[in-house]
């Protein structure tokens, strides 16, 4: 319609250079950890998203494969491989989204802070070269612990002057994913249709479903629910057992994962009302960081939205959550500026 009522033959050629070229824009998503577990399925993911022009796939090994393999595929984007740290500058450079799912994964009996001593220092690394090379990339922190992970993220880029806090989110999309699939399983009702916000943080506990606030409404008992909650905290943990040390959630974290990314290539596209639950910078408690509903847009994180009416169930649960969410949050700070 632009093409039509445009006058001048000018501006209409160039509005038809643009269009032919795909009224899509260009974007570059790098893959920061993309021959892991998680990252070769969320690279194959990525490489299926039309909203992707360029995919960088970074790992310090492996890399050569997984971008010689996935790049075979006769989708749009154009995949490079990035292999060892004299790459990541390559890597990174024009990124206008970062995912990073590089680190070490969990074994049965171990916590998510267990990782801490290993991952705090391979996300301070690399967010220090991404706060040098795309610093106004979104960032989609994957990496565990994610409660401390993005404060240390938050960290190293305030030191570089470098922070938006629109733009770093933690990934908590894989529990939103669970408490659907869960959820749908006993309210009995199509798997698909189902949405429930998941808040507060990844790990345990801090993991809050709000049940009360899920579509399709369903009357589900206090027990029901209990256990729904407590399935929804536990569920890294489920797979974890059930790999039995050979790591934790990779393809549906990669669902997830390529769920989330695909949300905040919208928003910066500009489609309006793109929702979706995130760990991001917050003041809806007291807590500095807090999962919740955010509205994402051209610069990231637009609004983060209420929490909405809770069951007195999930406020206990809320108050219950964070003495370790805030404890998490002072760690990864002082890991940072240690
Ligand atoms: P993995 O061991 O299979 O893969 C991790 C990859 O990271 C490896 O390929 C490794 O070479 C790479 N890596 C290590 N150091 C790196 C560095 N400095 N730069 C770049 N890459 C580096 O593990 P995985 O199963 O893919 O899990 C990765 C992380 O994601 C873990 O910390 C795990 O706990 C976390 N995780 C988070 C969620 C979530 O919901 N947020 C879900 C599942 C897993
Ligand atoms: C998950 O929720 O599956 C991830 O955080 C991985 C883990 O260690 O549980």
């Amino acid at each position: 319609s632009m093409l039509v009522r445009s006058s001048s033959s000018a501006k209409q050629a160039v509005i038809r250079r643009s269009f032919s070229s795909g009224s899509v824009p260009e974007r570059k998503v790098a893959i920061l950890g993309a021959a892991g577990g998680i990252g070769q399925p969320l690279a194959l993911l990525m490489k299926l998203n039309p909203l992707v022009s360029s995919l960088s796939l970074y790992d310090i090994a492996n890399t050569p494969g997984v971008a010689a393999d996935v790049g075979h595929i006769n989708t749009r984007s154009e995949v490079v491989g990035y292999m060892g740290d004299e790459n990541l500058a390559k890597a990174l450079e024009g990124a206008d989204l970062v995912i990073i799912p590089a680190g070490v994964p969990r074994k049965p009996g171990m916590t998510r802070d267990d990782l801490f001593n290993i991952n705090a220092g391979i996300v301070k690394n690399l967010c220090s070269a991404i706060a040098k090379y795309c610093p106004h990339a979104l960032i989609n922190m994957i990496s565990n612990p994610v409660n401390s992970t993005v404060p240390i993220a938050a960290e190293i880029f305030k030191k570089a002057g470098m922070y938006d806090e629109k733009k770093l989110f933690g990934v908590t999309t894989l529990d939103v994913v669970r408490a659907r699939t869960f959820y749908a399983g006993k309210a009995n009702v199509p798997v698909a249709e189902v949405n429930v916000p998941v808040i507060g943080g990844h790990a345990g506990v801090t993991i809050l479903p709000v049940f009360s606030q899920a579509t399709p409404q369903a009357n589900l008992s206090g027990d029901v629910l209990t256990a729904l909650t407590k399935r929804t905290q536990d569920g890294g943990t489920e797979v974890v057992e059930a790999k039995a040390g050979k790591g934790s959630a990779t393809l549906s974290m990669a669902y997830a994962g390529a769920l989330f990314a695909d949300a905040c290539l919208k928003g910066l596209n500009g489609v309006p009302d793109v929702i979706e639950c995130s760990y991001v910078q917050s003041t809806i408690t007291e807590l500095p960081f807090f999962a919740s509903k955010v509205r994402l847009g051209k610069n990231g994180v637009e609004e983060v939205l209420d929490l909405g009416p809770l069951s007195d169930f999930e406020k206990e649960g809320l108050e219950a959550l964070k003495p370790e969410l805030k404890s998490s949050i002072e760690k990864g700070v002082m890991f940072a500026n240690q």
